[in-house]
């Protein structure tokens, strides 16, 4: 658990109790387009995944890491709502995903997305997608924007023995 600004807001791992308010804010900006829709199904089946942010009882913010192979986790459905952004939670967010990638020792974490700004801030690098496993692609087909896809794919080398270079996101065993 990680301590923003104290007894104010807090990440946390979720519980199933969430849910409901975690799929009321992905929803919300599915609806505009900004993400993907979850169904309840997909979220309590995956709650392990999400982390959350609390402000003042309340959830405002989340993010999933999932774990796609050995040296591979995706960072998605990162979402805070609207009257909470600004104050640093999707940052804190993607650090709480971040550092369980790297407790879990897993290599590389990457994402799909439409604010890569906020993920290159954070030291991940725009990475051709093309290079990302076929396996990562199966929700896409569910997406309304699956032919005209204006996602950028981002990564990060977690390890902390993660070689250097331009090309070392390149190495992916899957
Ligand atoms: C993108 C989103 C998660 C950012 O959350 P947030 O809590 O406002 O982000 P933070 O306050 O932690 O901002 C961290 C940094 O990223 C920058 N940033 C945030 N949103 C950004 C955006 N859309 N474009 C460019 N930079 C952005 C901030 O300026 C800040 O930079 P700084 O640390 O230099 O001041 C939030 O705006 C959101 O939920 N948007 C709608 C859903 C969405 O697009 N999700 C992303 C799917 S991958």
């Amino acid at each position: 658990m990680l301590s923003l600004d104290a007894q104010v807001s807090t990440v946390r791992k979720a519980s199933v109790r969430d849910v409901p308010a975690v799929q009321k804010l992905v929803n919300g900006f599915a609806e505009k387009d900004l993400m993907l829709p979850r169904s309840l199904s997909q979220l309590y089946e995956n709650v392990r995944d999400f982390w959350v942010v609390e402000e003042q009882g309340q959830v405002v913010g989340c993010a999933a890491l999932h774990v796609s192979w050995k040296d591979l986790a995706e960072l998605k459905s990162l979402a805070v709502a609207e009257a909470s952004q600004g104050k640093g939670y999707g940052r804190a967010l993607i650090e709480a995903c971040i550092a369980e990638a790297r407790n879990m020792g897993v290599a590389q974490v990457f994402a799909l997305t439409y604010v890569p700004e906020l993920f290159e801030k954070m030291m991940f690098e725009r990475i051709d997608r093309a290079l990302l496993p076929r396996k990562v692609w199966t929700e896409c087909v569910y997406c309304p924007k699956f032919h005209d896809c204006t996602e950028v794919a981002v990564s990060l080398l977690v390890a902390e023995d993660a070689p250097s270079g331009a090309s070392r996101h390149l190495r992916l065993t899957t």
